[in-house]
């Protein structure tokens, strides 16, 4: 496996890799040397997959599987991770996520209890028990959104869990720079996954096109090219900021 960026030698971790961006950011961060670590919410094919493709193209892969909307799913993600590494890990992909497109009147407790267990608790709680093995030089990727810094459909309390990773990623950053461990995000936009499958629509994609600068609908791969820059050492002064990676939407 070839890259310009070399991570040979480091051990990833990508939360939702068994789809979607996880899954193009394993590969990707596979491809450029790293051995990842596939995780998905429960043991699936779909997992089982990307290892094998990680695997078949001469690259290391291992799954792991928990549940993020689970309380202690992050403390036993940690556990497993560790297990599998031994006491280091450089870098750590927090992309596991959930979507809810409702109207404020149509929001219910229970879905802004659930986006807010996904999408916020549970990357709070995995850095905070991976801390003991992150160190000098690693890197930790969260996923925000569009959706954090501009109106785009009925995505309000998705919208708000979103702006929290934003806030994370500028306290932890802060925390953890005399650790020498940088902390960023990306922001896509709209990108054609199962997350975002109106996408596919045609009025979906018109409604895509119209706000972006770039006429095209993302893809997965869009992505992950840019979350192995901020896992890389090419990026070793970033930390504590959101990069935009929508191809100029809402610009
Ligand atoms: N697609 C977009 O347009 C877009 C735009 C901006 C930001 N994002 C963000 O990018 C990230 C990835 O999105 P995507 O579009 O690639 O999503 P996706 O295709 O729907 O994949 C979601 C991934 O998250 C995992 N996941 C979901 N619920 C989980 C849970 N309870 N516990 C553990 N893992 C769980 C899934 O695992 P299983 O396969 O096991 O269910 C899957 O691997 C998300 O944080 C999303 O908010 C996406």
């Amino acid at each position: 496996m070839t890259s310009l960026t070399s991570l040979t030698g480091k051990t990833a971790l990508v939360t939702g890799a068994s789809r979607g961006i996880g899954r193009a950011t394993a590969i990707a961060l596979a491809k450029a040397g790293a051995r990842v670590l596939v995780h998905a919410s429960k043991a699936s094919q779909a997992a089982d997959d990307v290892v094998e493709t990680i695997r078949a193209a001469g690259g290391q892969a291992d799954k792991v599987a928990a549940d993020l909307r689970d309380a202690n799913g992050p403390h036993e993600l940690a556990k497993r991770v560790r297990s599998l590494t031994g006491e280091r890990l450089d870098i750590l992909v927090a992309n596991a996520g959930i979507s809810k497109a409702a109207s404020i009147e149509d929001t219910t407790v229970e879905d802004f209890d659930n986006l807010f267990a996904v999408n916020v608790r549970a990357p709070f709680f995995l850095v905070q028990q991976l801390l003991p093995v992150l160190g000098d030089g690693s890197s930790v990727v969260l996923l925000s959104s569009l959706a954090a810094r501009a109106s785009v459909n009925n995505l309000s309390a998705y919208a708000a869990t979103k702006g929290a990773v934003d806030t994370l990623v500028r306290h932890f950053a802060s925390a953890l720079g005399e650790r020498g461990i940088r902390v960023n995000a990306i922001a896509p936009g709209v990108v054609e996954t199962d997350m975002s499958n109106f996408a596919k629509t045609d009025a979906g994609r018109d409604f895509t096109l119209g706000m972006q600068a770039l006429k095209r609908v993302a893809q997965p791969n869009d992505i992950a090219g840019a979350v192995v820059f901020l896992a890389s050492d090419d990026a070793r002064w970033v930390t504590g900021d959101t990069l935009r990676v929508d191809g100029g939407s809402k610009l």
